[in-house]
């Protein structure tokens, strides 16, 4: 049994009630640690120079969704890090895409006391029962870069500004075209969504969507397979399940092999990186060649292997969300909730989960092209120069 800071004690500003708690309940949860085990690979870190009032004392569970993809591993290690730097403890665990596994760990942490729970999710729909668990403990719970829906146990969500990167892909697209300057076209365009049980997938396709439909509508844009929702909200017909570059390039194949016989494609809208990668390989495998008549093709994450095919010419831009950045916020949420300080947000709008709108800080997005990389993503210092063989 852990009982902590409270859902709405972590909103009162200097709560000394709320430290009293957060002390008190820590201890339980130290004479509690042998919960941990069940985990597995749970990473803690405490510095000598904990400056946050019971850092040291507070145990941050952070679920991350998969090892697959490199976003997850940098998110996850970055946070560790920036968590252990401030005297946390933390336990960090990846589901390899699984629902259920995700739940497991969750329920652990739970178990092992966590008094902070940020969690990328991957089905937002899923954690409803957990979620209540955690809440009957007094967890605060932040949603990190995915919304969960359907639960009004979820205190916060941090993310980047999920339409504003559908926006830039399609603002992209049309800048290439040229298509603000009277372009009339046809040309080809094949879109591609995320995976279903995302929410965030459906904020990067009508970003884009919203740009392009008129175009499609009116002719200057066209889709051979035929595969143009005619809405936002069918999206998922054109989603790609778990975000798995290998399904993505079969669904291109298929498209190219089907409807492309005597035409070549000019645009490929692909909502992320992971997506891009199996996407160029079927444009490479049809005998595509960079330079001459690649299509323009879109992502999103800034991931090594899409920045080192944007150098080889194999796509064309991607939307870097800088996941230092995020980190560095979420780190800055848990130091107001532990400090019993007001949590800064700078959306109180857009994330509504079907049970209430989610307190949301967004941060933006931005493109990076290969006449920018350098400037972006080495300069910063998110890449090596020599890394990425430049
Ligand atoms: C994230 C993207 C990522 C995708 C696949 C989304 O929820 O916002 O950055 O590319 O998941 O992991």
């Amino acid at each position: 049994m852990s009982i902590r800071f409270t859902r709405v004690a972590a909103v009162i500003a200097g709560t000394s009630l709320m430290l009293a708690s957060a002390t008190a309940c820590s201890s339980e949860r130290d004479g509690d640690s042998g919960d941990g085990a069940a985990t597995g690979g749970t990473d803690s870190t405490a510095t000598d120079e904990a400056p946050a009032a019971d850092a040291g004392d507070t145990l941050v569970g952070i679920a991350m969704p998969t090892r697959s993809l490199e976003r997850w591993n940098n998110d996850g290690a970055n946070l560790e890090t920036l968590l252990g730097d401030l005297g946390y403890e933390t336990s960090l665990q990846y589901a390899d895409n699984k629902v259920d596994q995700q739940i497991t760990q969750l329920q652990n942490m739970i178990n092992q006391g966590a008094d902070i729970l940020v969690i990328a999710s991957i089905d937002g729909t899923a954690l409803g029962p957990v979620l209540e668990a955690a809440a009957a403990e007094g967890i605060t719970v932040i949603a990190y870069d995915r919304l969960i829906n359907g639960t009004e146990n979820v205190d916060y969500y941090a993310t980047f500004d999920n339409y504003e990167v559908g926006q830039l892909q399609g603002q992209y697209i049309i800048d290439q075209l040229g298509l603000e300057d009277g372009e009339e076209g046809p040309f080809n365009l094949e879109p591609f969504a995320g995976s279903p049980d995302d929410n965030n997938a459906k904020f990067f396709f009508s970003g884009a969507w919203d740009l392009l439909l008129p175009y499609v509508e009116s002719g200057v844009l066209t889709v051979p397979s035929g595969k143009a929702p005619a809405s936002n909200d069918d999206w998922t017909t054109i989603g790609i399940q778990s975000w798995e570059s290998a399904r993505a390039q079969s669904e291109m194949d298929n498209r190219l092999n089907s409807f492309y016989a005597d035409g070549k494609v000019d645009v490929v809208l692909s909502p992320n990186d992971s997506l891009a990668l199996g996407i160029a390989q079927s444009l490479d495998s049809q005998g595509y060649t960079p330079g001459e008549d690649w299509p323009i093709l879109t992502g999103q994450d800034a991931d090594l292997a899409n920045v080192k095919n944007m150098i080889a010419g194999m796509q064309s831009m991607t939307v870097w969300k800088d996941t230092r950045t995020l980190g560095q916020q979420v780190a800055t949420m848990i130091e107001q909730i532990v400090n019993g300080e007001e949590v800064e947000v700078n959306d109180t709008e857009t994330y509504d989960n079907g049970v209430k709108v989610v307190p949301s800080y967004l941060l933006p997005p931005q493109v990076v092209t290969p006449d920018t990389i350098e400037a972006d993503l080495v300069e910063s210092g998110f890449y090596d120069a020599a890394e990425l063989g430049l």
